[in-house]
This record gives C-alpha cells, sequence and structure tokens, in this order.
C-alpha cells in the first residue's frame, strides 16, 4: 500500500527558539491537513525528529516541547490521502544516515521506480510514503559530493510530479534549503529569523517580508538573509511581498469565506485528483466488472453519483443512482451477489450512507467507497477505497468536494468500460486527456466569476428559483439548486428540463427566475424548447451556455460561458459558476455561507 501526502502543510524557521516558533507555524497551517504531525530540528550537532499521527493538539499532550532546544528546524502538518495515518508515514522523513530530514507537500509520480532503484542500491526504508525517496536522493547526491543545495537540485531533476520540500542537515546545520514545483511554497524574514512555510500566513506573524518561491526555482535560508536560484542554476531575485492581512483570515487563506476559498482551490484538487494512480483506479473498475453498479450518496455526493450513473450507462456498464436514505427501501431483501456498489461521501462518515453500505455488504455486494477523508468510517468498512485529492473542506457546502468526486467516477467509468471492452484503450486514453485539460478550463472559469457578482445582485431578492438540465445535467441543474437553497434559503428547485411542463411550470409567472445548465450538447436542441415554453410565460432565464453560443445568449437573459469540451465534462465546469451564483447571493443578502442554518458538514445521525 502506498501513501502520499498532498495538500499538506510545511514550515521552517532559522530563529531563537525554534520549537515553539514551528509550532504555531504548523498549527496556523492545520487546515491544510491533521492526521499527523511533526518536525526535525538540528540540536547538539544531530538531526532530532519528533513526529505522531493525530493532530496538532493530540501531538503536544504526548511530547515536551520545551525539552528540545535548537535555532533550526523543519515541520510538517499532513492530510493523507491513500493509507491509514500513523506515526511512520508522518514527515519529517530522514536518510539511511539519518542526518538529512525532507518535509515535502505534493506527489511524485514516479516515485515507485526511483525507490526500487534505491532499494536495489542498499537504501532502507522506513515509511510507504512517495516523500522519503526525497531524503534518499539528497543522501546519494551528498555522499557523492555535492552540498545539501546542490543534492536537493540533482534529486528535483530526478523526480516527476509535484513538490514543495525543504531539507536540513547535520553537516551544514546553518541552513534549510527548499525547492518547488507546482506545489506552493513561500519564504520570508523578519527581525527574528528567516522561515519557510506552504502559505504565507503561517509566517505572518513573524516575517516582515515575503517571497513565493518561483517554480522550479530553489531557496536557501540561512541567519543571514534569503538566496534563490532559478531552474538553470542562475542566482535570481523575485520580487517581495508586503505582508498585510488581517489575523482571522489566517485559515481562511486570505479569503472572506472557506466556501470562496475552496471554489478557488477547484483547479488545483481536480488536478491532484487526475493524480490518482490508475493501478487503484483499475483495480476498483475491477471491482466492478461484469456487476451491475449501483451508486449511491446524500446530497452534492448523491448528485455525483447521478452524472457518474449517466456516463456509465452511456458507456455500455448498467449502472444506476440510488440516494443514499433510500438504498435499503429500494432493494428491500434482493441479493446483491452480482452487484457492486460505489458509495460516495465527501466526509466518510454520513449515516445514511454508512446505512447503504452496511445494508448492501450484508446482502452480498461489494464496495468501493469514495471519499475525502482517508480515516474514515467509510473508506474503513468498504472493500476498497479511492480517495479524492481535495484537501480539507471547511464550507459546509460542498464545492471542490463535488468536482473531485465527478472526476474520480469519469475516470472509474472509463477504465470499467474499457475493462468491460465496450470502449477502446485509444477512447479511454483520449477521455483522460480532455480530463488533463480540466484544471485549465476550471481556472478560465474562475477568473470570470466577478461577472457572477452583478448576476447575483440581481436575483438576490427571489423567492423561488427553477434550475433545470437535460440528460448529464439533470445533476447539475439538481447541485446548483441544492447550492443557492441551503446557503441562501430562496427557495429552489432543481428538474430535468423535459418533465418541467408536467406541473412544475405551473408555478412560473413574470420574472420567476429559470436557471437552464444548457451547454453544446446532445440535448441541446430539446432544451431550447424547454426555454421558450418558461419564456414564453414571462421567465427570467440565465444560461450556463458554451462559449459562442449566440443563439441560446440571444434568447437568455443572463448568461455564462464555459469553454467547449465533451459532453461528460460539462457537469464539472458548468457546476462552477453555479457554485459562485449561491455564494455571492448569500453574501448580498447578508448570510454567511459557510454556516447555514439549521446544517452540519458531517450528517451523523439518520
Ligand atoms: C451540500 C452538502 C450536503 C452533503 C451531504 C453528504 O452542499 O454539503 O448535501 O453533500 O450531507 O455529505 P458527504 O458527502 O460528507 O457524505
Amino acid at each position: 500500500m502506498i501513501w502520499c501526502g498532498l495538500l499538506c502543510g510545511i514550515f521552517g524557521c532559522i530563529c531563537g527558539g525554534a520549537v515553539p516558533v514551528l509550532i504555531d507555524g504548523l498549527r496556523r497551517l492545520e487546515y491544510r491537513g491533521y492526521d499527523s504531525v511533526g518536525f526535525a530540528v538540528i540540536s547538539g550537532g544531530r538531526v532530532l525528529v519528533v513526529k505522531d499521527k493525530g493532530n496538532i493538539d493530540e501531538f503536544l499532550s504526548k511530547i515536551d516541547i520545551d525539552s528540545v532546544e535548537s535555532e533550526i528546524g523543519i515541520g510538517h502538518t499532513r492530510w493523507a490521502t491513500h493509507g491509514a495515518p500513523c506515526k511512520e508515514n508522518a514527515h519529517p522523513h530522514l536518510d539511511c544516515t539519518g542526518s538529512i530530514a525532507v518535509v515535502h507537500n505534493g506527489v511524485l509520480e514516479n516515485f515507485l521506480d526511483l525507490r526500487s532503484g534505491l532499494q536495489a542500491r542498499g537504501h532502507r526504508f522506513a515509511s510507504n510514503t512517495d516523500s522519503e525517496v526525497i531524503a534518499h536522493l539528497i543522501e546519494e547526491g551528498v555522499m557523492s559530493g555535492m552540498c545539501l543545495k546542490d543534492a536537493l537540485a540533482a534529486a528535483s531533476r530526478k523526480i516527476r510530479g509535484s513538490m514543495a520540500v525543504a531539507a536540513i542537515s547535520s553537516a551544514e546545520p546553518d541552513r534549510i534549503v527548499c525547492f518547488r514545483r507546482e506545489s506552493p511554497l513561500v519564504v520570508g524574514m523578519g527581525p527574528g529569523g528567516v522561515y519557510c512555510a506552504s502559505d504565507i500566513l503561517a509566517m505572518v506573524k513573524y516575517a516582515t517580508e515575503a517571497y513565493h518561491v518561483p517554480e522550479g526555482s530553489l531557496a536557501t535560508l540561512t541567519r543571514v538573509g534569503l538566496s534563490f536560484e532559478g531552474p538553470g542554476g542562475d542566482r535570481i531575485d523575485p520580487p517581495s511581498l508586503k505582508i498585510s492581512l488581517e489575523p482571522g483570515a489566517v485559515e481562511r487563506g486570505g479569503y472572506k469565506h472557506f466556501m470562496l476559498k475552496e471554489i478557488h482551490e477547484q483547479p488545483i484538487a481536480v488536478s491532484n485528483t487526475l493524480r490518482i494512480y490508475r493501478e487503484y483506479i483499475d483495480r476498483a473498475a475491477l471491482l466492478l466488472h461484469g456487476k451491475r453498479v449501483l451508486l449511491t450518496g446524500s446530497g452534492t455526493s448523491y448528485h455525483a453519483c447521478l452524472c457518474a450513473s449517466y456516463l456509465m450507462s452511456s458507456l455500455g456498464v448498467d449502472a444506476m443512482a440510488v440516494i443514499s436514505s433510500e438504498l435499503q427501501e429500494y432493494l428491500k431483501g434482493q441479493p446483491l451477489s452480482g452487484s457492486a456498489v460505489v458509495a460516495v461521501s465527501q466526509s466518510g462518515e454520513t449515516a445514511d450512507t454508512l446505512g447503504a453500505i452496511r445494508h448492501a455488504k450484508r446482502l452480498g455486494a461489494r464496495v468501493i467507497g469514495i471519499t475525502n477523508t482517508l480515516s474514515s468510517s467509510i473508506t474503513n468498512i468498504s472493500d476498497a477505497y479511492l480517495c479524492t485529492q481535495g484537501g480539507p473542506e471547511i464550507g459546509v457546502a460542498a464545492t471542490k468536494s463535488f468536482l473531485t468526486q465527478l472526476v474520480v467516477l469519469e475516470m472509474l467509468s472509463f477504465r470499467t468500460a474499457l475493462a468491460a471492452g465496450s470502449i477502446s484503450k485509444q477512447e479511454c486514453e483520449e477521455a483522460y486527456e480532455e480530463m488533463g485539460a480540466l484544471p485549465a478550463k476550471i481556472g478560465g472559469i474562475i477568473q470570470r466569476l466577478e461577472s457572477v457578482r452583478e448576476i447575483a445582485l440581481k436575483y438576490s431578492d427571489r423567492r423561488d428559483a427553477f434550475f433545470l438540465g437535460r440528460g448529464i445535467n439533470v445533476a447539475t441543474a439538481l447541485e446548483g439548486a441544492l447550492k443557492l437553497k441551503e446557503i441562501s434559503y430562496i427557495h429552489a428547485e432543481g428538474y430535468p428540463a423535459g418533465e418541467s411542463k408536467h406541473g412544475p411550470i405551473s408555478l412560473v409567472e413574470p420574472g420567476f427566475l429559470c436557471v437552464f445548465v444548457s451547454p453544446m450538447d446532445s440535448t441541446r436542441q430539446r432544451i431550447i424548447g424547454n426555454i421558450m415554453e418558461m419564456k414564453a410565460r414571462g421567465a427570467e432565464i440565465f444560461s450556463v451556455l458554451t462559449e459562442g453560443d449566440s443563439e441560446l445568449i440571444e434568447v437568455s437573459d443572463g448568461y455564462f460561458e464555459v469553454p467547449e469540451s465533451p459532453e461528460y465534462l460539462y457537469p464539472v465546469l458548468c457546476t462552477v459558476p453555479l457554485q459562485a451564483l449561491a455564494y455571492y447571493v448569500a453574501i448580498y443578502k447578508g448570510l454567511d455561507p459557510d454556516r447555514p442554518r439549521n446544517l452540519a458538514k458531517s450528517v451523523t445521525v439518520l
């Protein structure tokens, strides 16, 4: 079993009384992960590592930090994503000599190859993390005569994948060396010392000046200051940043609300999720092979299941989605030996979903859990599990967890169809390639979300709204309606657009808001008919549509354009403006989108 850390937090410092500063910095990064924590310092000429599973308070209850004296250290707070969090897998990791310590945030794509090569050359591994290979690669560089910085640079050239790394060595006890590729890393200095961290917020109390380490670059921290080397080994001087943030913004990454922060994190969350090792997806796909697939979840997670059921069916996989709280009634006592259940949950603790899994297992089904929380009850009771790589989601309304669930389910759908022989290898590869373009497309949408703010102002006084879609985007419409109703308390109903004329349309009168999810897919012509039916009754039409769709723009009162995509990816793209719409409407109504009334992030009652 392989463990790898994503969206973890790293912090390092050279200053008087390093250990309390390390703990304080890590505490400020705990929002990035909290299932294990650790630090390494140089004390008495040796590297000393203290680490354990659990959050910082649990960690501190087991150690006496006053007994460790040091002026230099690196620390880590981890959000495990593949495998149970435990002491061995907590960072920092050491090389074979115990003189080099490393903390890492990111995911190394070729670490299996690197690890077997290192093992063949006699290196002993103490953990199952991908990160530990970095310590051993640095060790090889140092053994061949390199300094710590050059050895880290050499290691980074062998590694593929994302990495923000900080390393110390007892042989060079005056410095911390850092490297960054794709994962965030900031260094800073203040009157009392120098610092490095995954997030500038961790050092606001100490640093007066900070620098984002440029992509592919190294930073060296010493008592006398900071220096930087670009990807070509040349000395560089990145621009400095002024540190000024209100203290409450620390945990929220500078955003006003967690929900907004989490909407903005979606490109990286999706990109990390796309890195899930194919072998895990393949193993899960084999469990589904030849079986009837029942997808189950609650709320937003059910909407992800509904999307996947459309996609799987279109790829020749016998699939259907059932709301978790209804699964038992739906199945009654029918034997499930020919079925597999895919249970989807952000928290991994939802009582309805746990109940559905237990019931399905009693009836003989094999269960794959898809959660965002590795050490959760659902991952524990499932026969196999896949972790979405969204990192902690704090806002009560699900945002990035939905997009990452969609991506995992899409990968699983294509690999299941490939295993069943209903699509070719090339078709599967093409789908993966299309999915690879998602982070950039989502990033482009996020840059344009300000326009949704104006639309939200216009709609914030509405009492009711319909969200309508067809095909796979019925689920998108349901999700858009759920977001609006749960945080802005506007009565919003998601409906299949074609069904709206069978009753709901009687509510429509002039000015009634109808949000259409109507990208350029196979349902578009029919959905135009539905739009016209609503318009004829005076409804106000807001459409989420494909860029340049002038015909639809013409018939809409407001619209948001998403980039052209294959049909199965539109739910990912079209959801983002709907999340923003709900967020801004709540803001205009003076509501706190992170804490909607009557709701909890994790619903552990039936
Ligand atoms: C909606 C929302 C809820 C959850 C539901 C399931 O924004 O957050 O509807 O989706 O309670 O929770 P998980 O995914 O943790 O099982």
